[in-house]
């Protein structure tokens, strides 16, 4: 048993064990418990170490999952029982990842807590398929956006998010479709904008289809996932099928 108190928000990145830090694996390690998300991969949780608990506690969308407060509970339990806890989360525990409010519960409970950073979806699902978020000359800035924007109330943003020269990246966004292609052409973005539909983004399983705005309800509607799915829209993904292609060519020569 261990007597120094701390629990780690750990990032495991978007699925590629091989995209952890060195700091998420060391303390991965090092931990006497990692209380982990139904979002960490298969790879991961094998590097986890025999004999060390693992718990699986997290939120899956659509999905029974455990109350977010009975998560921040245990936390504060295991870390005051005397062992060296490790929250272990897929991506970045601080981007759509709930870490926020489990680094103030345990705050409130005075319990010193650090955080690992992780590679988000977002960046893995990019490198992985070969859409560079920005460009210059295509995309000046990037916006990270859940697909839960109604909840809290009415989202009042569209139009910014509909400026051109920008990327989104849409977590969770899958499922509001409609809504997203709704409001974007509403906000007088073309129906030709690209997108991409990136599934299980840096893993065996990865799925990769691209689409127009005007087209994105239709595709939606017909993908079948078995992983999670990240949608990114904006002009940067056309340069996927000229980097794709780049790379055949080079193979060939
Ligand atoms: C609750 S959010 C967690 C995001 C996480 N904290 C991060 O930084 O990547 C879950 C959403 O992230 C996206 N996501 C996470 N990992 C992904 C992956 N490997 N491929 C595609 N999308 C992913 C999906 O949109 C999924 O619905």
């Amino acid at each position: 048993m261990n007597q120094d108190i701390h629990v780690t928000l750990v990032g495991a990145g978007p699925g590629d064990p091989e995209l952890l830090t060195l700091k998420a694996l060391r303390a991965i390690e090092r931990a006497e418990v990692v209380v982990y998300d139904s979002l960490v991969s298969p790879d991961i949780l094998a590097l986890i170490p025999a004999g060390v608990k693992r718990i699986e506690m997290g939120k899956r969308c659509g999905k029974s999952s455990a109350r977010q407060e009975d998560i921040c509970a245990v936390l504060v339990r295991l870390a005051r029982a005397g062992n060296r806890v490790v929250r272990l989360k897929g991506g970045d525990p601080f981007i759509f990842g709930r870490g926020g409010e489990e680094a103030l519960y345990l705050k409130q409970h005075d319990i010193p807590f650090s955080v690992v950073p992780g590679i988000t979806a977002a960046l893995g699902c990019a490198a992985a398929s070969l859409i560079p978020l920005t460009h210059r000359g295509v995309s000046r800035a990037v916006t990270l956006v859940t697909g839960h924007l109604q909840q809290g109330g009415e989202f009042r943003g569209w139009s910014a998010l509909a400026q051109a020269g920008q990327t989104l990246v849409f977590y969770m966004g899958l499922e509001q479709a409609t809504v997203i292609q709704q409001q974007l052409l509403a906000e007088g973005c073309p129906a030709s904008l690209p997108v991409a539909l990136i599934e299980s983004g840096t893993t065996a399983g990865q799925r990769i289809t691209t689409t127009e705005l005007g087209r994105l309800i239709h595709t939606a509607e017909r993908l079948t996932p078995r992983g999670p799915v990240l949608m990114m829209i904006g002009e940067v993904v056309r340069l996927r099928a000229e980097l794709t292609a780049t790379l055949d060519s080079l193979a060939v020569a």
